[in-house]
């Protein structure tokens, strides 16, 4: 391990990412900025020629920051894993989804690892970095990768790191977010926080894989549960007539002991919808039944109804029906300043507006297409006067780019489900 750890230090240490997504992407840019050469693995083809030929697909990375590093011969991408072979560390960035039935999908982990198996040999470093519920690492990965022979301890570093990355956080990346490390066993941890420590600005130790694997579970059960709460306090405040976004506002100037947390349409995106079931799922399997999780969970996953209550309300004031009226919907991202549409609750909002018969379009400067079922879109420029010619505008994902003036003025209804039209009042605003 200490060859490892000073090979890693002069910045010789090879590195491979499997995943270039949201996660290894960043993460492999910010390895090879380090100085080490990095070979991305992924399975979409598109993804490696783009990486390739210098391109970026991720809203936080920039195409010359690729072509910088893959021009400089430290960043490659291929589909092939037998690169595995040549590299000296192993970081797994693959996604994580839930079943149907919401237990915990590891599919794309176990392909990664079996794949890894093939062609691990002594003194490599494997880093599982995708959110998961505690124990996969000891529990699924170490018994896969030891079937090759080799012990994690002794003949190679086995740890799991979370990735905390935002994306669209213009001040938090994956250089200055730290990163929380937990090894298979101490030697393990000091080989991978020795990884990082190479180029992310602080590195958090812990005692265990499963206790690594249990912070990220905690942030993101957080995070979930306080928008379920802010959520029923927003649909409440509606039962009482009172503006919510007032009593936030308010709130939030108590300088200790609170934090603001927004009302939504709902979650969205690959991890707060997703993760706390992962936890969630691993308490049932021993006899714990987590209450916090379901309850936000229910309460979030009901908000898109709440929207479409508000519209159907908003419009009958009108004497209109949702059935036949045209309703434009602003933003389909999961949250503003991103291009990802994964679990969007706009999509949900949308297929319940569908399902009662409006007419529906959408303008989203990130998401230029929608190809789901029951919704086939293209985005519309916001010219001159569309909006007036709606029956109801519906703000799901307040994009800095949308011009909230002109929706304030120009529309006959909006249903501002984000408080982007603080500040404007008039009869055709309903907020949520
Ligand atoms: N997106 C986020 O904001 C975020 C933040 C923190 C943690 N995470 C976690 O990180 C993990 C990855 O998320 P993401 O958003 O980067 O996902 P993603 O879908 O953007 O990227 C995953 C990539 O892995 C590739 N892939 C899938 N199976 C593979 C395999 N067997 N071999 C090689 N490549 C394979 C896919 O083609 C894809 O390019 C998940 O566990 C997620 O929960 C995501």
């Amino acid at each position: 391990m200490q060859a490892l750890i000073e090979k890693i230090r002069r910045r010789e240490a090879r590195c491979a990412i499997i995943g270039l997504g949201y996660v290894g992407l960043p993460l492999g840019l910010e390895f090879a900025r380090a100085g080490f050469r990095v070979t991305g693995i992924d399975l979409d083809a598109r993804k490696v020629d783009a990486i390739n030929a210098g391109r970026s697909y991720i809203v936080d990375v920039s195409d010359a920051e690729i072509a910088e590093q893959v021009g400089a011969g430290r960043l490659t991408a291929t589909a092939e894993f037998a690169t595995i072979a040549d590299v000296d560390t192993v970081n797994i960035c693959v996604p994580t989804p839930l079943r149907k039935t919401k237990d915990p999908d590891l599919t794309y982990v176990v392909s990664a690892v079996n794949e890894i198996r093939k062609y691990l040999r002594p003194g490599q470093l494997v880093i599982l970095e995708s959110t998961t519920y505690p124990g996969t690492t000891e529990e699924v990965v170490r018994p896969a990768l030891e079937s090759a022979g080799l012990q994690a301890g002794r003949d190679f570093a086995l740890a799991f790191s979370p990735e905390r990355i935002d994306p669209g956080n213009a001040s938090f990346n994956t250089r200055n977010i730290p990163k929380v490390v937990g090894g298979v066993t101490a030697g393990c941890t000091d080989v991978a926080a020795a990884l990082y420590a190479q180029c992310v600005e602080r590195v958090v130790p812990v005692s265990s894989t499963q206790v690594a694997e249990m912070v990220k579970l905690l942030e993101n059960t957080f995070r979930s549960v306080n928008i379920g709460l802010v959520n029923e306090i927003a649909l409440m405040a509606n039962a009482l007539g009172i503006d919510v976004w007032e009593v936030i506002e308010a709130a939030k100037t108590k300088p200790f002991g609170f934090m603001a947390f927004y009302p939504g349409p709902g979650l969205g995106g690959h991890c707060i919808p997703i993760d706390p079931f992962y936890l969630s799922w691993k308490a049932k399997m021993n006899g714990f039944e987590p209450r916090f999780i379901e309850l936000a969970g229910h309460i979030n996953e009901g908000m898109p109804r709440f929207v479409v209550e508000k519209v159907t309300d908003a419009l009958n004031r009108h004497r209109k029906s949702v059935r036949g009226s045209r309703v434009h919907v602003l933003g389909v991202a999961y949250k503003a300043g991103v291009n990802d549409v994964r679990e969007s609750p706009a999509l949900n909002v949308m297929k319940l507006l569908a399902g009662k018969g409006a007419i529906l379009s959408y303008s989203d400067p990130y998401i230029p297409a929608i190809r789901e079922e029951q919704i086939e879109l293209d985005s519309l420029p916001l010219k001159n006067g569309f909006l007036g010619n709606v029956d109801c505008v519906v703000i799901l994902t307040d994009h800095r780019e949308f011009d909230y003036r002109a929706v304030a003025e120009g529309a006959p209804l909006v249903v501002d489900t984000r408080n982007a039209l603080q500040g404007y009042t008039g009869e055709n605003i309903v907020r949520l």
